[in-house]
């Protein structure tokens, strides 16, 4: 089965996730990138801001040709119990219709179900397959072990 995983990551935990799964999958792996740069304190309060009403960023071009995939991951981190607003922009902007799709998020404290709902919500509505979802909290004790973290919280979807 042929798998692609897309992922956004301001701080680089869901990236390494992204890469963990990517090589127990042998998926390839696309990075969601924003325009703006988000930096320090004032990035932070943006960040919060836009996650909590529910903002779309404006991304860089990416390659959104999912042809000859029969299933694509998407990743992102929880801000604010919501997926970062990259990710938002992203599931309304590809063309999803179709395809079997597994979320998965990263988080620190708080649960991941409500970002995973809205993310699985705009997916259903622009005509994607939920295939499933998982999250891993991004602590020091599950990153310094990230490949086993993520084999055990994915294990459906290898
Ligand atoms: C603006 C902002 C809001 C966040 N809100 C939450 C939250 O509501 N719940 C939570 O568990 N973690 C929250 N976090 C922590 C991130 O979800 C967590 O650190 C994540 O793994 C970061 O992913 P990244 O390194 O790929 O950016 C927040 C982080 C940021 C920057």
């Amino acid at each position: 089965m042929k798998s692609l995983i897309f992922y956004y990551s301001w701080l680089g935990k869901t990236k390494s996730v992204a890469e963990a799964l990517g090589r127990l999958s042998g998926s390839e792996i696309r990075r969601v990138e924003e325009v703006e740069i988000r930096r320090g304190i004032s990035g932070f309060l943006m960040a919060t801001f836009q996650a909590l009403n529910g903002f779309q960023s404006e991304l860089r071009p990416y390659n959104s040709d999912l042809t000859g995939y029969d299933r694509v991951f998407i990743g992102s981190p929880v801000w604010c119990g919501n997926p970062a607003p990259a990710v938002t922009a992203f599931l309304r902007e590809t063309e999803l219709k179709g395809k079997k799709i597994i979320i998965f998020c990263t988080h620190v404290t708080s649960k991941s179900l409500p970002a995973l709902q809205k993310m699985e919500n705009i997916i259903k509505e622009r005509g994607g397959q939920i295939q499933g979802s998982f999250s891993i909290r991004s602590t020091r004790k599950n990153l310094s072990n990230l490949q086993e973290v993520v084999r055990i919280a994915a294990e459906k979807y290898l």
